[in-house]
C-alpha cells in the first residue's frame, strides 16, 4: 500500500499473538525430526505430506475449531526449552523487522503439559525468547499465559496453582492472564473463580470474546475482570455495550486476517475498523497466529489501510492507543509516543 513505509516506521505495540501460533509448517517438519516426534501419518491425513501440502491446507480453514485441530496439533513438536526459546526468538526477530518495539504474547501451558511437558520447561523456554528479544534487539515484552476453554477448568487450575507458586506474577516473568481456544459452547464464566483469584491479585486480566461467539460473551468477560478483550469485532452487534466499552477505554485487541482466514468475516473490509473509531473504542491491530494466517503484524496493518484507507491522523491514533493500553510503565510509554 502507498502507505506501507510510514505503516513500517510507526512504531508499533502487538497485543494478541499467540507463540504457538508463530510456529510456522516449516519448523514443525523441523522439530518434529528434532525430537523424534511422528506427525500423523500423510497416507490419511495428506495435508501433512509436506511443507507445501499444510502450508496449502491453512488457506482453507472452515472456522475457528478447524483452525485449532492444526494448531493443537503442530504444537506437539514443542518439546524441551529450547524448543520454546528458538519459537519465541522467530517471532521476536520477525515483528522487529515489522517495526514491533513492545510486544505482549500469549501461550498455552495447559496444552503443553498434557503432553507431558513440564510447566517449569514451558515457562524457562518462552521467557528465555524474552530476555533475549530484550537484549538484542531492544524490544519490551510481556507474557501472557492463557487459559484454554477446550480443557476441563481443572486444567486450567492446575497451572493457575504452578503460576501462584513460583511467583511468576511478582517476579515478573509472567505479566497477566488471558483465556483462548474454542469459543461458543463451553460454559462463558467457566474461568470465574480463577479470574476472582487473580484479580484479587491485582494481575492484568484479557480474554478472548467475541471472535466467533456473540457479544454476550463479551459481557461475561468484561464482569469476569477482564479489562480487554481479545478480538471483540462482534462488539458493533450491541450498540449499549459498545457506548460502555468506548466510555471506560476497554482495547480491543483487533487481527483483522485471523478474522477473514477462519471466517468470521467475508473480508476485511467488514472488520468494524471504521465503526470502532467513530464510536471512539480503542483498538488494536494485531498478527493472532501469523504462522497460521499468512501475514505477521504490519501485513495486518497493510490490509487495514487498503480496506479502509486511514489517514495518518487515524494511524496515530491507533498507534498512540497501542502505546497507552499496553502493560508497561509510563517512562517506557513515553519513550514509544
Ligand atoms: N488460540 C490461538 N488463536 C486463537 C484464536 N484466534 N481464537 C481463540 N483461540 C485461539
Ligand atoms: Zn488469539
Amino acid at each position: 500500500s502507498p502507505l506501507h513505509d510510514f505503516l513500517q516506521g510507526l512504531p508499533k505495540c502487538e497485543h494478541h499473538v499467540h507463540l504457538e501460533g508463530c510456529l510456522t509448517p516449516h519448523l514443525i517438519f523441523q522439530l518434529a525430526d528434532r525430537n523424534g516426534i511422528a506427525l500423523p501419518d500423510p497416507a490419511a491425513n495428506p495435508e501433512y505430506a509436506s511443507v507445501e501440502a499444510l502450508t496449502a491446507r491453512y488457506d482453507r480453514f472452515t472456522s475457528l475449531d478447524d483452525f485449532l485441530h492444526f494448531y493443537f496439533e503442530g504444537m506437539a513438536v514443542l518439546r524441551k526449552q529450547n524448543d520454546f526459546a528458538d519459537l519465541a526468538w522467530s517471532y521476536f526477530q520477525q515483528a522487529h523487522a515489522d517495526g514491533v518495539h513492545h510486544a505482549e504474547v500469549f501461550f498455552d501451558p495447559q496444552v503443553h503439559e498434557s503432553r507431558g511437558v513440564p510447566y517449569e520447561t514451558i515457562v524457562a523456554g518462552f521467557s528465555e525468547g524474552c530476555r533475549r528479544a530484550e537484549r538484542e534487539l531492544g524490544l519490551t515484552t510481556r507474557l501472557i499465559l492463557c487459559f484454554v476453554r477446550h480443557l476441563p477448568v481443572s486444567s486450567g487450575k492446575a497451572i493457575y496453582e504452578q503460576f501462584i507458586s513460583h511467583g511468576h506474577f511478582e517476579a515478573g516473568v509472567i505479566h497477566g492472564l488471558g483465556w483462548s481456544s474454542t469459543e461458543v459452547g463451553p460454559p462463558k464464566d467457566m474461568f470465574r473463580e480463577l479470574y476472582a483469584s487473580a484479580a484479587q491479585k491485582k494481575i492484568p486480566l484479557t480474554a478472548h470474546a467475541g471472535e466467533e461467539g456473540d457479544p454476550s460473551y463479551i459481557h461475561a468477560a468484561l464482569e469476569l475482570g477482564a479489562r480487554r478483550i481479545d478480538h471483540g469485532i462482534r462488539l458493533v452487534e450491541d450498540p449499549e455495550l459498545m457506548q460502555r466499552v468506548a466510555r471506560d477505554g476497554v482495547l480491543l485487541t483487533v487481527c483483522p486476517l485471523s478474522n477473514v482466514r477462519l471466517r468470521c468475516v467475508p473480508s476485511v473490509e467488514q472488520v468494524p475498523v471504521r465503526r470502532f473509531l467513530e464510536a471512539g473504542v480503542k483498538f488494536s491491530i494485531n498478527s493472532d497466529d501469523p504462522a497460521y494466517f499468512g501475514g505477521y503484524i504490519l501485513d495486518n496493518y497493510c490490509a487495514v489501510q487498503e480496506a479502509f484507507q486511514l489517514s495518518v491522523l487515524e494511524w496515530r491514533i491507533i498507534a498512540e492507543d497501542s502505546v497507552q493500553e499496553s502493560w508497561i510503565e509510563d517512562s517506557r510509554k513515553a519513550e514509544l509516543l
